[in-house]
């Protein structure tokens, strides 16, 4: 068994100042403001108008370098959530290392949809643990308006760009850092919400374009029922392994999808709202940006404070889910 734990020490995030509200929305389409708010708790999203998903990454991570008053050519691993790279490959990774200057950094990509931070961040404390590596970097990054459909009003109205960094390093107080992890997939989940273009199963053609594959395609009511369950589920089950209750958790750190499946986990945790970081009103569906955006801005306030119990949960495409708790470490 490993001694070392990992820790996130620093967190940074960066968002596009284009701000695409619902009012905007309904001068675009057959949609309201009330229909959105109250349905999903979202007002407005950021749009990223010029670059590419590293360019949110990379600036998260020079924010996060900026608060730990850190080099980059510090960083040794870099490893990237997205679902929107800014191309196949090279991977998004390689893209942000070349343009922050992490000269000594080696990096991948994680495809785990909206899973993606807290999926990447597990692996990256692995790679802590392990003691192979001191400085783990773990970006959540994702430009979604780049695969959203501005016509289809089921997906539009829901996705934001945005994009967050954490450090992490081996914990120099083994009671604080990042404890414990379940993690699941379901790929039966598969057909309800996907982008079915673009890769080895639809290589693009005119007809792909033509059949919009190229954009998200989501089944909302299907997500919605497995989401507000699985989400709920698995984090009262990581509660529940390190014995805690709603009174021991300082905050639920959620994927923000929807208000909704928001106050459901909330509930079953038996957690008052007031523990619960929320941002969705303002940027939306960041998918694997909206966690590390959260703690970024809770951290940012001094509202998340050393030694708070946190609880990061997630659901989505894949189906992929899944908490991580860990005891906030500076
Ligand atoms: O992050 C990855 C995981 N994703 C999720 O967790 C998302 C899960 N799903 C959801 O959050 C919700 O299903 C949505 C927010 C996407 C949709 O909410 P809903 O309450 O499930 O609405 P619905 O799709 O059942 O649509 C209800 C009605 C429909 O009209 P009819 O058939 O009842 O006449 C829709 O056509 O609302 C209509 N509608 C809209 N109306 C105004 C759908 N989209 C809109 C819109 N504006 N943008």
């Amino acid at each position: 068994m490993s001694t070392i734990r990992a820790a996130i020490t620093a967190v940074g995030h960066w968002v596009p100042e284009k701000i695409l509200s619902n009012h905007d929305l309904e001068k675009m389409m057959d949609t309201n403001d009330e229909w959105i708010r109250t349905r999903t708790g979202i007002r407005e999203r950021r749009i990223l108008e010029k670059g590419a998903t590293s360019d949110l990454g990379a600036g998260a991570v020079q924010d996060m370098l900026r608060k730990r008053g850190m080099s980059a050519e510090e960083i040794e691993v870099l490893i990237v959530a997205t679902v929107t790279p800014d191309m196949f490959f090279p991977a998004t990774a390689c893209m942000i290392q070349e343009k922050i200057g992490a000269k000594h950094a080696w990096g991948f990509d994680f495809s785990a949809a909206c899973s993606g931070f807290v999926f990447a961040l597990t692996v990256g404390s692995q790679l802590i643990e392990s003691g192979t590596y001191k400085k783990v970097v773990v970006v959540g990054a994702d430009k979604m308006s780049a695969i959203t459909d501005y016509t289809d009003r089921n997906t539009c109205i829901l996705f934001g760009d945005a994009g967050a960094a954490v450090l992490l390093e081996p914990s120099s107080d083994p009671s604080l850092g990042i404890i414990d992890h379940r993690l699941y997939c379901d790929g039966s989940g598969g057909r309800y919400l996907n982008m079915l273009g673009g890769g080895s199963l639809n290589p693009p053609t005119h007809e792909t374009v033509d059949k919009k594959m190229h954009f998200i395609y989501q089944d909302g009511k299907a997500v919605f029922k497995v989401a507000v369950i699985g989400m709920a589920e698995v984090s009262y089950e990581i509660m529940k392994r390190n014995n805690l209750t709603g009174k021991d958790v300082d905050w639920l750190v959620p994927h923000q999808a929807n208000l909704r499946i928001i106050d459901a986990c909330a509930e079953r945790m038996e957690l008052d709202k007031s523990k619960v970081m929320m941002n969705i009103d303002r940027y939306g569906n960041t998918t694997a940006a909206t966690i590390p955006l959260c703690l970024s801005e809770w951290q940012l306030s001094g509202k998340l404070k050393k030694g708070h119990h946190c609880v990061l949960s997630s659901f989505g495409a894949g189906y992929t889910w899944g908490a991580v708790y860990l005891k906030w470490a500076y």
